[in-house]
């Protein structure tokens, strides 16, 4: 399967990447800012608009079809997520937006003096939401991110007790790659009967999710970072969203999963959604829908550790590059590369690899406070390269080269 991964098959199937911009190709290192899109997946939405194109629940064939691809969205999702049912599998239009769905909803359950936990490492989509809880005297506390880009677990162990209701954390970090130990604050929730809120937004694209067995109650996702269009997607524990008093007409679906759902949703993206993950399955063997998603995520995990360690080993060498975070001899990692360099702004590093096509992003990427905690955020951040599985070795060593060239250059 990594053969099928590097024989370039794949990335025949994006049109982005034959694109060329001033005859050179495209380098693709923006995946954690949102990945290429395969033909499957644009010929899905395509589709959609070409023959179904309806509102839901009518007697009409477009109609019913409509449903069908709402339907197949959700179920091949739930076999993405290892969820139960496709009843767990909520939809909107992304994950911040969902989050915030949420905490409305959770503002009207907790009491005052009620406590939350969120991290300092996690996006603003998993920490603005349920700041906003604290005008509803519920306490929000935040855990503690390390300077090695570890999350402080004494920290997270001292600040979660019999008041703690819900943890809201990421599963692995969009802006330097920390694979969080989700298993351990598992553990700690279950301690505590407190509800557990995964952000998987950056997590989703690299590694298999099991739901069940990482016991969440709550997990978000946003199909625009694992090759599909822009949807975000909620997974609640069956039972758990019916019990939550949602924004919802009186004319919407009171249960779960549309609970949570609002208005007319993107039919044709959803069309996108369920494709991508077909697109994920093509690339793995085995009998069922899971079956195949798991083993093209061993493949695509494979490949991208092989392809980041190569770039984190790379640029490590040039004289003058501060490596963010955790090296690649960490137990799990995801494959976003962050780095800094003296006497150049992360911007003016960006601006040099774009004259050579090869697309990077410069800042915070909206984990701002763990930038911050970090001391960076006054100096632009870090300049972020993310591997996603059509990347190639060729294309890790063109972008190590241009940041050499970099060095002791007037820019
Ligand atoms: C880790 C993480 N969480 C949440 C989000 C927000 O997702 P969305 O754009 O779907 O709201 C992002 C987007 O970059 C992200 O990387």
């Amino acid at each position: 399967m990594a053969t099928l991964l590097h024989s370039g098959s794949i990335r025949k199937q994006f049109p982005s990447l034959q694109r060329k911009h001033n005859n050179l190709p495209m380098v693709f290192l923006d995946g954690p800012a949102g990945t290429q899109v395969p033909q499957s997946v644009i010929e899905a939405i395509s589709h959609y608009y070409s023959t179904s194109n309806a509102n839901t629940h009518g007697a009409f064939i477009t109609s019913r079809e409509t449903d069908d691809v709402i339907q197949h969205m959700r179920q091949s999702m739930a076999a993405l997520l290892g969820a139960e049912n496709e009843d767990t599998i909520s939809i909107g239009q992304n994950m911040t937006s969902l989050n915030f769905a949420l905490a409305r909803a959770m503002s009207r359950i907790l009491q005052p003096g009620d406590e939350v936990l969120i991290t300092q490492l996690d996006h603003e989509a998993n920490r603005g939401p349920w700041l906003t809880l604290t005008h509803f005297g519920i306490n929000v506390k935040e855990v503690i991110l390390k300077s090695d880009g570890l999350l402080d677990y004494d920290d997270f162990a001292s600040k979660i007790n019999a008041k703690t209701k819900l943890v809201c954390m990421g599963m692995s970090s969009n802006c330097i790659g920390t694979v969080n130990n989700f298993k351990l604050v598992r553990k700690l929730t279950n301690q505590y009967n407190a509800w557990l809120l995964l952000d998987a937004v950056h997590y989703a694209p690299h590694f298999s999710i099991d739901v069940q067995s990482l016991g969440c109650d709550f997990l978000l996702c946003s199909a625009y970072k694992f090759y599909g269009p822009h949807v975000g997607i909620l997974y609640s524990r069956p039972g758990l969203l019916d019990r939550l008093p949602t924004d919802r007409l009186r004319t919407a679906g009171q249960k779960a999963p549309y609970s949570i759902e609002t208005g007319t949703l993107n039919h044709a993206a959803i069309a996108g959604v369920g494709a991508a993950v077909g697109f994920l399955a093509s690339l793995g063997s085995g009998g069922s829908l899971r079956e195949r998603l798991i083993s093209a995520y061993q493949s695509i995990s494979e490949h991208e550790y092989h392809l980041a360690s190569k770039l984190y080993q790379g640029l490590k060498q040039i004289p003058g590059l501060t490596m963010i975070g955790q090296d690649f001899s960490a137990p799990s990692r995801t494959p976003t590369v962050s780095f800094t360099m003296k006497g150049k702004t992360p911007w003016q590093i960006c601006e040099h690899l774009a004259k050579k096509n090869i697309c990077a992003w410069d800042g915070h990427f909206y984990a701002i406070r763990a930038i911050e905690v970090l001391g960076l955020l006054e100096r632009g951040g870090v300049t972020r390269l993310g591997i996603s599985l059509y990347n190639t070795e060729e294309e890790v060593n063109l972008t190590v080269a241009s940041v050499n060239t970099l060095v002791g250059a007037d820019i």
